[in-house]
């Protein structure tokens, strides 16, 4: 595929042959092309600030499609007014460089305004998956995600796209809404990556001082606690979250948002572990927030 290197994205010196895009007419025309040809796109969308949980995704495109897209948008409306949009780490240049290393070759990357043009004012909601766990806290931001991601598959016209099930909710609210709005793209959800110590991958971790870093290490040890704690028997749910709470609030530098074991497909919170569950956490170390989560059953 011919690449079309512009020199306003990058000047850094370095050569980088995959494509930007910027303009939401031409990622459509684009995608239209492609289709016209009987290419299939497949799509790791992302707000950048990428680590090895990314890239992971875009090799789980491999033999899935013809040609391999990331988008790289900041979605402003998944951000709370009090949220860490201003502040959230950007790095293009590192971005386009990991991702041609990994086989992309195209990069829809526009402002906010190719986006959400003036006069914007339809939003898509996944009525209940979007309430529990991070949704209680950040009300709107399923909303965002909804709303961007099938932006993202529509502009690209993607006929496969991967997530990583860090973000489990996000993961299943996409896929409801996919299902429940017969969206024609097939999704692929990747294993949570995580450093060697078990931290959990995530563009926010850049935050964390040292010492934050190392409390942090409590989110990860008190799951895998959890999940060898239900394998060994234990399947009271609300004993196994006390427990990862305890672990947590013995860290001073951990503030707990939520702790909650779910049923996997319904996200509602269960007393006992029988089926399908999950052990989800949302915390702040410091002011930054983290969340992870574990499979139990
Ligand atoms: O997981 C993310 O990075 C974002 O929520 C997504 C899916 C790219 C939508 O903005």
């Amino acid at each position: 595929m011919q690449s079309d290197v512009s020199s306003d994205w990058y000047n850094s010196g370095a050569i980088i042959p995959i494509k930007v895009i910027r303009a939401t007419a031409e990622m459509s025309r684009y995608a239209a092309d492609l289709q016209s040809h009987g290419r299939r796109l497949g799509l790791v969308p992302t707000m950048g600030y990428l680590h090895k949980g990314h890239l992971s995704l875009m090799n789980l495109l491999d033999g899935q499609c013809d040609v391999k897209a990331a988008s790289i948008f900041v979605n402003p409306i998944q951000f709370g007014p009090s949220e860490d949009l201003s502040r959230y780490p950007r790095d293009e240049a590192r971005d386009l460089e990991l991702l041609e290393a990994a086989g992309c070759e195209v990069v829809y990357s526009p402002p906010p305004d190719e986006v959400y043009p003036p006069g914007f004012q339809t939003y898509v909601e996944v009525e209940e998956l979007q309430r529990p766990l991070c949704g209680s806290f950040r009300p709107g931001h399923f909303r965002g995600v909804a709303t961007v991601v099938l932006k993202l598959f529509n502009v690209t016209g993607c006929s496969v796209a991967a997530f990583g099930q860090k973000d489990f909710q996000q993961a299943m609210v996409i896929r409801r809404m996919v299902a429940d709005l017969n969206v024609p793209v097939k999704l692929i959800f990747g294993p949570t990556i995580r450093e060697s110590d078990g931290l959990a991958m995530s563009s926010r971790n850049v935050y964390l001082s040292p010492e934050e870093r190392a409390s942090a290490l409590t989110i990860s040890r008190s799951l895998f606690a959890s999940r060898e704690a239900c394998s060994a028997g234990d399947k009271n749910a609300r004993k196994l979250a006390a427990e990862i709470e305890k672990a947590l609030q013995s860290d001073s530098r951990i503030r707990i948002e939520y702790v909650d074991i779910v049923d996997s497909e319904t996200l509602t919170a269960i007393e006992k572990i029988a089926r399908p569950a999950r052990a989800a956490i949302a915390v702040y170390v410091g002011k930054t927030r983290l969340i992870d989560n574990i499979e139990l059953l």
